[in-house]
């Protein structure tokens, strides 16, 4: 492979690649680097940036001082793909690394000041690639990382090839930890399975380990590693034995805004008990407040759950009365939560939910931290209506922002806002 790269700073580059597994693939000639200049290539000491357009400060790197270079980079390397390095281009993994080790020639840019002229990405650019969420000086590093971590996928840079195969990241996964001589040191020992010789064990040992390595450093990767459905279910079953289990929902009917902004009661609807009752459930909620002012419909509320408690006998855990049974029926939010204080010793947390947006309101992964963090009781609110009243609203802790599409409209049932929110706060991505 041959790797070009064009930078104000080429020494950087060229040090970086004297030593270790980079210089022997150099030496073997499994990659080959050449490195252009800016300054030498521009023309006549010129310098290749300029002032930015606008009034905001910094040079940009000029597409006119600059065009030619990389015309005479094409001219050398026809088949070349350019990869220019910016903050603002897709995030590098390793899959891009091992995709990219698969091109023959491959030219990485550096930029530095402002970055590139727009329009010189417009008429050169393959990849616009970062390294990550932060700005360096220029590219140069960025383009030492490429190099590496791209040169590794290349058959026979990395002396054994299973060292590249069980990599971390390779299957979506992080690798679990690995030991070294002596057996035991400090009187800390190694795990005796992997003195055991039992290859099947060890890789099971080490699998099992990369697993929960990945659950608990970086649960995000598993969305996209390939799981054995048991995998997926003792990894579930780790997730849940350290999740707070003391998180609450309440639907409140009293006090409640009308379309008009006025203070309304409204009706118990069927459907909400049942399906907000079997989300709770799903999402692992502890117990589901429903809560009305009013006797008669209360007692309606207690008549449904009176018909689910006689299916129990009949039917297996997965049925409706599982999640109904978690349902409690209360007068009031006030009600609710005095009753999660008694048995908790501590008043919960309140989180209000709303369609509209409203000042101070909190993102997702703000409260799903939150919640995890501090094991004490949590209770999110959620209103019928048009919402919860202003006197709920400025009782609670924290508002979520709202949930939907890109469309104006925004009019959820309160059950689907219901079933959205909990996924946000504790759906399972593997
Ligand atoms: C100071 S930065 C320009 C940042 C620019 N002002 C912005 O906010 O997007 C100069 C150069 O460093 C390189 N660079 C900086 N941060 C980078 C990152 N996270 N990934 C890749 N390259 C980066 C790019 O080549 C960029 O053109």
């Amino acid at each position: 492979m041959k790797i070009n790269t064009l930078s104000v700073f080429p020494e950087i580059i060229k040090n970086n690649c004297k030593y270790g597994v980079l210089s022997k693939a150099v030496g073997k000639k499994l990659i080959t680097i050449n490195n252009y200049s800016f300054f030498t290539e521009a023309d006549n000491n010129k310098g290749i940036d300029d002032e930015q357009y606008g009034h905001n400060p910094g040079m940009v790197i000029s597409y006119e001082k600059t065009f030619k270079i990389f015309k005479k980079i094409k001219k050398n390397e026809p088949k070349t793909k350019f990869i220019f390095l910016s903050p603002k281009g897709h995030i590098f993994n390793n899959q891009m690394a091992k995709d990219l080790s698969n091109e023959k020639n491959i030219t990485i840019v550096s930029g530095r000041y402002e970055g590139f002229d727009e329009r010189i990405l417009e008429e050169f650019c393959d990849f616009e690639i970062s390294i990550g969420d932060y700005i360096l000086t220029g590219g140069e590093l960025a383009t030492c990382i490429l190099i590496d971590s791209i040169s590794r996928m290349i058959k026979g840079v990395v002396g054994k090839k299973n060292s590249v195969i069980n990599d971390s990241f390779m299957d979506s996964t992080i690798k679990g930890p690995v030991y070294t001589k002596p057996k035991i040191f400090k009187n800390k020992s190694v795990p005796k399975i992997l003195l055991s010789g039992n290859h099947k064990n060890i890789d099971n040992f080490n699998r099992n380990n990369s697993l929960e390595y990945t659950l608990n450093k970086r649960e995000d990767l598993l969305e996209n590693a390939t799981l054995a459905p048991t995998e997926r279910e003792n990894l579930r079953k780790i997730k849940r034995s350290k999740l707070n289990n003391n998180v609450f929902i309440a639907l409140v009917h009293h006090p409640i805004k009308n379309i008009k902004n006025e203070t309304i009661t409204t009706s118990l609807t069927n459907l909400d008990i049942q399906d907000i009752a079997r989300s709770a459930r799903t999402y692992g909620i502890n117990k589901y407040y429903i809560t009305h002012p009013i006797l008669e419909q209360r007692k309606l509320a207690e008549k449904v759950l009176s018909f689910w408690d006689n299916e129990k006998k009949r039917k297996n855990e997965n049925s409706k009365h599982v999640a109904m049974n978690n349902i409690i029926i209360k007068k009031s939010l006030k009600e609710a939560i005095s009753n999660i204080k008694k048995e908790y010793k501590q008043k919960p947390i309140l989180i209000g939910t709303d369609a509209n947006e409203m000042k101070n309101m909190v993102d997702y992964s703000f409260i799903k931290h939150k919640i995890q963090e501090e094991k004490r009781p949590y209770l999110i609110v959620f209103g019928t209506g048009w919402g919860l009243s202003q006197e709920i609203i400025e009782s609670c802790d924290y508002i979520l922002k709202p949930v939907g599409g890109y469309d104006k409209y925004n009019h959820l049932s309160v059950r689907s806002a219901v079933a959205i929110i909990l996924d946000k706060l504790f759906g399972c991505n593997f």
